[in-house]
């Protein structure tokens, strides 16, 4: 097979960040993607409708001409949202709030301390159908970094998905076996997106041979059994799984540095990552309902009616990036050579 006609794909999770990098990060998602989720951990987080709004606006601005992409706006909850601030938010258009357990990444120092304190946020989701998208690790210092996820699911999310049953869930970004099961196993109000990183790559990526800071991300890496677990279940074809890259750019010397930020910048090469990774596993037949169907259907939103060509074509993601400010970032997998490129991009 040497070409590839997909639905046009949406990705269900990424950050733009804000202001001169939307230049760089909104062209290179609108290239091939219809729609974002955009996450809200700015600094300050987007907490409410207006600032989601404001938010949404400067992204637009951003969009290339001639391209069609929409950006969906999520808020950020704090242990100050209000069941009124999720009403508002919902007459707004925003589809979604996230659930960043304090600590837990970049810029969630503003986050969720007491989740039980949320509860009568949680319910009000509930009722008005806005989806809960969690960060799913616990921050306890005591609990070790690779055990975060599984910890999570144990003492938190099973709790939420039992309190509330209606409520849907997108269990963001798993890393873990366990993820995969507990997703498997639950309602079909739960579901879960899946990064390329987490597919391509293991801990030994991390650490063997050097650190490498350009595969430090959060949730981190697991052990390659985790990682076959996530492969195999985006290999069955699971409706439960969908494409959420977590593009999450930081310039290289923030990346590169003795106290290094977690996220690994993938826009640009986001599509074609995913497509290497079902070619590998001989699934490239269930590519196009993990990054243009199982999506929408899960937020229960329409389904892209444009289609998207990839070409088997080798190419080598560049080294650099240079941003609006000059700065450069190294974009995940660089140097490495993928095997499909979106056609309009030759
Ligand atoms: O690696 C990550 N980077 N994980 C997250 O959850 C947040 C993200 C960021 O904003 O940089
Ligand atoms: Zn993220």
């Amino acid at each position: 097979m040497n070409e590839l006609t997909i639905l046009a794909p949406d990705d269900w999770h990424l950050h733009f960040r804000d202001g001169d990098i939307l230049k760089e990060t909104v062209p290179a998602t609108a290239r091939c993607f219809k729609r974002a989720i955009v996450m809200p951990n700015l600094v300050p987080p987007v907490v409410n409708a207006q600032m989601a709004a404001d938010y949404e606006s400067r992204i637009i601005a951003a969009i290339p001409n001639g391209l069609e992409f929409t950006p969906l706006m999520t808020i950020y909850l704090t242990n100050d949202t209000s069941p009124q601030d999720i009403i508002d938010a919902k007459a707004a258009g925003i589809v979604a709030a996230k659930l960043y357990p304090a600590g837990a990444t970049t810029n969630s120092d503003a986050a969720v301390s007491q989740l039980d304190a949320l509860f009568p946020v949680f319910e009000t989701m509930s009722e008005h159908n806005m989806l809960l998208l969690v960060h799913g690790e616990v921050t306890d210092h005591f609990v070790d970094i690779f055990d975060r996820e599984k910890v999570f699911i144990d003492q938190k999310l099973s709790v939420i998905a039992e309190k509330f049953p209606q409520l849907k869930i997108v269990f963001e970004h798993i890393t873990t076996k366990e993820a995969a099961e507990f997703v498997t196993d639950a309602s079909e109000k739960i579901a879960a997106t899946i990064t390329p990183q987490h597919l391509l790559l293991n801990r030994n990526d991390l650490l063997v041979g050097g650190i490498r800071p350009h595969n430090y991300c959060l949730p981190v890496l697991k052990r390659n059994i985790h990682q076959e677990a996530l492969r195999s279940v985006v290999a069955s074809g699971s409706n439960k799984f969908f494409l959420g890259s977590d593009s999450a750019p930081h310039e290289k010397h923030m990346k590169e540095s003795s106290c290094g930020c977690a996220g690994c910048y993938s826009a640009w090469s986001a599509l074609e990552l995913y497509t290497h990774v079902f070619e590998e596993l001989g699934a490239l037949d269930k590519l196009e309902a993990f990054a243009s169907k199982n999506g929408p259907d899960f937020y229960n939103l329409p389904r892209n009616t444009s289609r998207v060509t990839l070409v088997k074509k080798d190419w080598q993601i560049p080294q650099e990036i240079i941003l609006p400010n000059g700065n450069p970032i190294v974009p995940f997998f660089a140097g490495e050579t993928i095997s499909w490129k979106i056609k309009s991009d030759n």
